[in-house]
């Protein structure tokens, strides 16, 4: 197995003192993987993204990132040291352009000519429309947008609160397939996802949340495969690892 980048021992945070959302997660994200959590509505996944995002303060518990404490240290900092933030929602700027949503995801890189090079040749689609308002894109292209903007500070983590909500199957699942080929690339993904069948082909290990404490975790073929995950998150249906 490859070795831990991101580890969650113990978590408990929440956005208000005294009134836990997360009550003693734990969590492992391995390098050049995909590591998927999924759950219920208000199971508090989002909660964790923004806990190891440094968005809410973890009150009990610690991350640790390659080794290094990274608990509660702030956004920026975290930017820095290589970890990359997808939020679910308000992830671009819809009344700039494609081009200078990127040069704002920009500012801060020390090579950006080159990195916006590299990204624009990654991403063709966004490349033909850099003139054009971000608001104008498709949905699945405002996600390319977006996961390119988190592109843009070279992170060796990077963290998707459901890149794929909203979007046509197909959209979604042209999302899912472009953090395989990230994950191919040595860029390890930790994955919120409610398209659970999709994000479970493609991820590697898969954690379950309820009410803010870990259920399972186990590999996302086994996952796939498990009756009883089949029931509660897959429709009833026991379906086949492709
Ligand atoms: N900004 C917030 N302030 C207070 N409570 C919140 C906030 N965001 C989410 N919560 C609460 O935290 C719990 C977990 O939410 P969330 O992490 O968004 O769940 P999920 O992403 O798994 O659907 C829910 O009970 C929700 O109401
Ligand atoms: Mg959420």
């Amino acid at each position: 197995m490859s070795e831990i980048v991101l580890q969650a021992n113990d978590v408990t945070a929440g956005y208000v003192p005294d009134l836990p959302i997360l009550r003693g997660v734990s969590l492992t994200a391995r390098l050049g993987q995909i590591t998927l959590i999924i759950g219920p509505n208000g199971a508090g996944k989002s909660t964790l993204i923004k806990a190891i995002s440094g968005l809410i303060p973890v009150s009990e518990g610690s991350i640790t990132f390659n080794g290094n404490d990274i608990t509660s240290i702030p956004t920026e900092q975290l930017t820095a040291r290589g970890i990359a933030y997808v939020p679910q929602t308000d992830n671009i700027f819809r009344s700039l352009t494609i081009r200078q949503n990127l040069d704002l995801a920009l500012r801060r890189s020390a090579s950006a000519k080159d990195t916006l090079t590299r990204l624009l040749d990654q991403f063709p689609a966004l490349a033909d429309k850099q003139r054009d308002k971000a608001g104008t894109l498709s949905g699945g292209q405002r996600q390319f947008l977006a996961i390119a903007m988190a592109l843009a500070s070279e992170p060796r983590l990077i963290l998707m609160d459901e890149p794929s909500a909203g979007l046509s199957p197909k959209a979604a699942q042209e999302v899912l397939e472009h953090t395989r080929a990230l994950a191919r690339q040595g860029v390890s993904i930790l994955l919120v996802e409610q398209n659970v069948k999709q994000a479970l082909r493609l991820a590697d290990h898969c954690f379950i949340l309820a009410e803010g404490r870990n259920q399972v975790d186990g590999s996302a073929r086994d996952l796939l495969n498990d009756r009883v995950v089949g029931e509660i998150y897959l429709g009833g249906k026991r379906v086949g690892a492709k």
